[in-house]
């Protein structure tokens, strides 16, 4: 079972890659970033002073606990469900506030890295011993059908951290139409978006001095070379982040310095850069209040409201189905 679930892992990696590395312009997907080392770094990223989304996010939290537990609170017993739980680090902040206020409510983080949901479940435990969790080792739609099946208790979805960023303007539709058809009425779903500011600001998040978003993007090459046997020279490509002020997308890119071959040996393929040919590695997209408003509006979902930082770097955008 371990092994099938792993080598299918495996299988859709190499295929992702080889998929990536064939277009043209070339791409890497963003969210092979996320192995063990790449974590650690993503963590590394998040205490940098340039990576301001985190702090935003916190503030948020810290300071506005009660409204938002005020506009979300159903007066029954609810399920807290969070996509993507990670560590937890600023959720903490709601869990102990909800707690504190006798909130009728069940936690259940949603993580496709059971080392990730196994670590907080321990942590909660020891942190908020009265919590009630139950983990989900799923992906995001998976996970929502198994909680439908299981009460029918009303849910609120947390989706921090400006994870929707990654998603293409197309998908992103997609992904919230989908979302709505999985919720019940009434049901709501609290998600933190980066918002359209300053470009420096945003280009510096993405750009930091000590290279630690540099390294993030390259680990995803040195994890092809490791888990795909391929030759990537890491040192022969460049870290290239841009920020387009109109579309409000931060995109990284990878570019070869020089012209070269790449062997890709799980693939039994080469690759061929030319000198300064880019991969695309990410997209992390900023968004306006206004451009917000209608994404929930064409995905059927209706605004209640929006909880920002002090500084409107950030929003956490809270949408109810009607
Ligand atoms: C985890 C997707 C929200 O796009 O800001 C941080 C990932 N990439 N620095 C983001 C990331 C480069 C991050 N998200």
């Amino acid at each position: 079972m371990e092994t099938t679930q792993t080598s299918t892992t495996l299988k859709n990696f190499a295929n992702d890659v080889l998929t990536g590395l064939s277009a043209q312009p070339k791409s890497l997907p963003s969210r092979y970033f996320y192995d063990a080392k790449g974590d650690r770094i993503f963590q590394q990223i998040m205490r940098m002073p340039e990576y301001y989304l985190t702090n935003c996010e916190f503030e948020v939290f810290e300071q506005q606990k009660q409204q938002i537990l005020e506009a979300i609170d159903p007066g029954k017993k609810f399920d807290l469900v969070e996509l993507g739980a990670g560590d937890g680090f600023k959720t903490k902040v709601l869990l102990r506030h909800f707690l504190e206020q006798n909130a009728d409510f069940e936690y259940f983080p949603v993580d496709i890295s059971n080392d990730v949901l196994k670590h907080l479940a321990d942590d909660l435990s020891q942190l908020f011993p009265d919590l009630n969790v139950s983990v989900l080792n799923y992906e995001y739609f998976q996970a929502l059908k198994k909680l439908n099946e299981l009460d029918d208790s009303p849910k609120v979805i947390l989706f921090l951290g400006s994870n929707i960023g990654n998603f293409t303007p197309e998908s992103v539709v997609s992904f919230f139409k989908e979302l709505n058809n999985t919720m019940r009425q009434g049901d709501m779903l609290l998600s933190g978006i980066d918002l359209k500011k300053d470009p420096g600001v945003i280009l510096e998040a993405y750009n930091d001095k000590t290279g630690i978003t540099r390294e993030f993007n390259l680990n995803l090459l040195d994890r092809i070379n490791r888990e795909l046997e391929a030759d990537f020279i890491i040192d022969n490509f460049k870290h290239y982040p841009i920020y387009d002020p109109v579309s409000g997308e931060a995109r990284s890119y990878l570019i070869s310095l020089k012209e070269q071959d790449v062997r890709i040996g799980s693939l039994n393929r080469t690759f061929h850069f030319e000198r300064a040919e880019p991969i695309h590695m990410e997209i992390s997209k900023k968004y306006s209040l206004r451009e917000i408003q209608d994404l929930a509006d064409v995905t059927n979902f209706k605004v209640k409201r929006h909880f920002t930082d002090n500084r409107k770097y950030f929003v956490d955008s809270l949408w109810v189905k009607e």
